[in-house]
């Protein structure tokens, strides 16, 4: 693939014109006016059929063409809670939304606490999922400590808070056992419990990896322990966080806008933005998690589907001047590779894979229940209008969604560092 006049940010929040040819899945070279011609010589035999095999995207205009999104925080539902999601029908979301890989969380069911449920959903994905993936191993409060692998999981995931999925890790003993076993752990941790996980990382942890800020109490214990020098640790940010607050929830709304950790007040959310630009944050994971509408109104469900609106969201951010489109791509992309060590993903780079997205800052769209792939069928934005629209998704140099349709392919695994 040979993708020609793309507009590519520069850290500076500057851009570039390049031409970039992709080969076998992969960034080949990144150049000015690449003469598709020489590369046909250079590649394949110089036979009509063979020339025909170069497929060629020009991309001249205002279009900007970005790494791909990598989400670190899904729950796929797949294996066990299959009628909310699965890794088809949630990859295809993906790759509408703009997301080439996507980290699943473990409480499925079975959860991912052994080394046969992980490998279950791996094979899983090898045959459902569009775009590329990876897996959070979960800690249990029986202690799997044992088992947790060394290599081939994004971290281990815990639960230090009750939340969807019976979870929940609170001895000392285990909490201890976990953190020393796992090279990062992802903590679901709200209020206090943030500077809880961060002390348990001190003393005996690598590194820690914090989803879904949502306060300024949370931000604070943050800073603080940032300032004392202390391991480094990693935070993330969902965008529901950044964009309702609890003052949405009402109406229609009432049961559709609960999730853990709860939306929070406008100060709050002011407090997030402000700490995205500050670079306290390192992250946007979308935490997806679907529910169908019908068990969200039955009776009170923590959750709500996220991986279509993410980047939508973001977008739109950059389009109204909240944030830079340089700090988006840190957040999305650049971030989560190097947060847990993906190999080649994660930027526009010659030996990266071809994972890519074309968006335009210019045009309009519209979030809604009626277009939404997540099986669960809606979207806490249902209505919402912004400016972004995400054009055409790629991933390992093959195009999975265009002009507002799927076109199926296969993702691969991520490998590590
Ligand atoms: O709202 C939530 N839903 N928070 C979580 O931590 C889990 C998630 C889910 O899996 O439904
Ligand atoms: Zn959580
Ligand atoms: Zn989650």
């Amino acid at each position: 693939m040979l993708i020609k006049n793309a507009r590519i940010n520069t850290i500076d929040n500057k851009y570039e014109i390049k031409d970039i040819y992709i080969k076998d899945g992969k960034i080949a070279e990144i150049g000015f006016d690449i003469n598709s011609l020489n590369i046909i010589k250079k590649t394949f035999l110089t036979s009509d059929k063979n020339i025909k095999k170069l497929e060629i995207i020009d991309l001249k205009g205002k279009k900007y063409l970005i790494p791909g999104v990598i989400d670190p925080h899904v729950h796929m539902r797949d294996p066990g809670l299959i009628h909310k999601e699965d890794l088809y029908t949630g990859s295809r979301a993906c790759a509408k939304g703009g997301i080439t890989t996507f980290i699943d969380m473990p409480n499925t069911i079975p959860t991912t606490t052994d080394l046969n449920a992980l490998q279950d959903k791996k094979n899983l994905a090898s045959i459902k999922s569009l775009v590329n993936y990876g897996f959070h191993f979960g800690g249990t409060n029986t202690d799997n400590s044992d088992i947790i692998p060394s290599k081939g999981v994004a971290s281990t995931k815990v639960f230090m808070n009750i939340s969807t999925g019976k979870m929940l890790v609170e001895k000392d003993e285990v909490l201890k056992n976990i953190f020393l076993k796992s090279k990062m752990v992802s903590v679901h941790a709200e209020g206090e419990i943030v500077e809880k996980a961060i002390v348990y990382n001190e003393k005996y942890g690598k590194n820690l990896y914090i989803c879904h800020i949502s306060s300024k109490k949370e931000l604070n214990i943050i800073r603080k322990s940032r300032k004392k020098n202390l391991k480094k640790i990693y935070t993330e940010v969902t965008p529901h966080h950044l964009f309702l607050t609890e003052n949405d929830i009402k109406g229609k709304n009432k049961m559709l806008l609960r999730m853990k950790p709860e939306l929070k007040t406008i100060h709050d959310v002011e407090a997030l933005w402000k700490a995205i630009n500050d670079g306290i944050i390192d992250t946007i994971g979308s935490d997806h998690a679907p529910h169908l509408l019908s068990e969200k109104l039955e009776k009170v469900t923590f959750g709500i589907p996220g991986v279509e609106n993410s980047l939508p969201l973001m977008l739109n951010a950059v389009s109204k001047g909240k944030i830079t489109l340089s700090k988006l791509i840190e957040l999305m992309s650049k971030n989560p590779s190097k947060i847990f060590g993906i190999k080649d993903r994660g930027e526009i780079k010659e030996g990266y894979y071809g994972d890519l997205v074309v968006v335009d800052l210019e045009k309009k769209f519209t979030l809604e229940n009626k277009t939404t792939l997540s099986k669960c069928g809606w979207t806490p934005f249902d209505g919402y209008i912004g400016y972004g629209k995400i054009e055409t998704t790629i991933v390992n140099g093959n195009i999975v969604y265009n002009k507002d349709q799927i076109i199926e392919n296969i993702g691969s695994e991520i490998e590590y560092e």
